[in-house]
């Protein structure tokens, strides 16, 4: 690819500003300042700015931990959105959520630019597990388990894939779900089949990758290269 573009993606510079940093010098390829931003160069080339490094991130793959109140979108006009949690650290990237949590919701949002990997992610055919821990407003009944091994039949007709509904710890009203499908409003939709409300829910994992518990309400950081081969190849 031309070298300005590979430094903008390297770098989150401006097309512009790559330029005049190549123009500057400021870019050394295998070991010789490189001076002309439309000259080719490949991933295996060594290439360095400010003494440093690059390397060149196709996409970018962020666990983000989405509190309450902020939406599953990249813009919204009214409410603050997960892709504006973290987007300035991506001035050039275009990120959007790859599966949603309702408005209320919280936990793990996968957040990315790479529209194929988030398409097989959320592939119905391909049954990632997403996990959450729900708090109902009644207990968990034997008849909600069952049912949602059985797969629930939503008030509109349509068939969820069969589910699990687990208790949680000693509270009755705490339950652990785990879905292999993302439909609108799933679990307060399949809880609602049995009067249930849904007061709170959390998603803790997707597929084998668990929320990291050391990012708080708010905070993100990207996915290691092992946790991305996991979700890759639906361990
Ligand atoms: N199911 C819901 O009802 N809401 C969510 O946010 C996620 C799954």
């Amino acid at each position: 690819m031309r070298l300005d573009k590979y430094i903008s993606d390297a770098m989150q510079l401006s097309r512009a500003d790559a330029r005049r940093l190549i123009a500057r010098g400021g870019v050394v390829c295998n070991g010789q300042p490189l001076r002309r931003a439309d000259a080719q160069v490949q991933d295996t080339d060594r290439i360095e700015a400010g003494g440093k490094l690059l390397s060149r991130q196709e996409f970018v793959y962020i666990m983000l931990h989405k509190p309450e109140g902020v939406v599953s979108a990249s813009t919204d006009k009214r409410d603050k959105t997960v892709v504006d949690l973290v987007g300035g650290a991506f001035p050039r990237r275009t990120l959007f959520p790859a599966g949603r949590l309702d408005k209320t919701s919280t936990g793990f949002v996968l957040l990315t630019d790479d529209g194929a990997f988030a398409h097989d992610l959320l592939a119905p055919k391909r049954h990632v597990e997403k996990e959450y821990l729900v708090t109902l407003d009644t207990p968990l009944t034997e008849e909600m388990r069952r049912g949602f091994a059985q797969g629930v039949t939503l008030a509109d007709g349509s068939r969820m894939a069969p589910a699990r509904a687990e208790p949680a710890g000693d509270d009755p009203c705490r339950v652990r779900v785990v879905l292999t499908q993302g439909v609108y409003h799933q679990i307060k939709r399949m809880f609602g089949v049995y009067g249930a409300g849904v007061n709170a829910l959390h998603r803790v994992r997707m597929g084998s990758v668990p929320l990291d518990s050391a990012l708080q309400p708010g905070q993100w950081r990207e996915l290691t290269a092992d946790e991305l081969r996991r979700l890759r190849c639906r361990e």
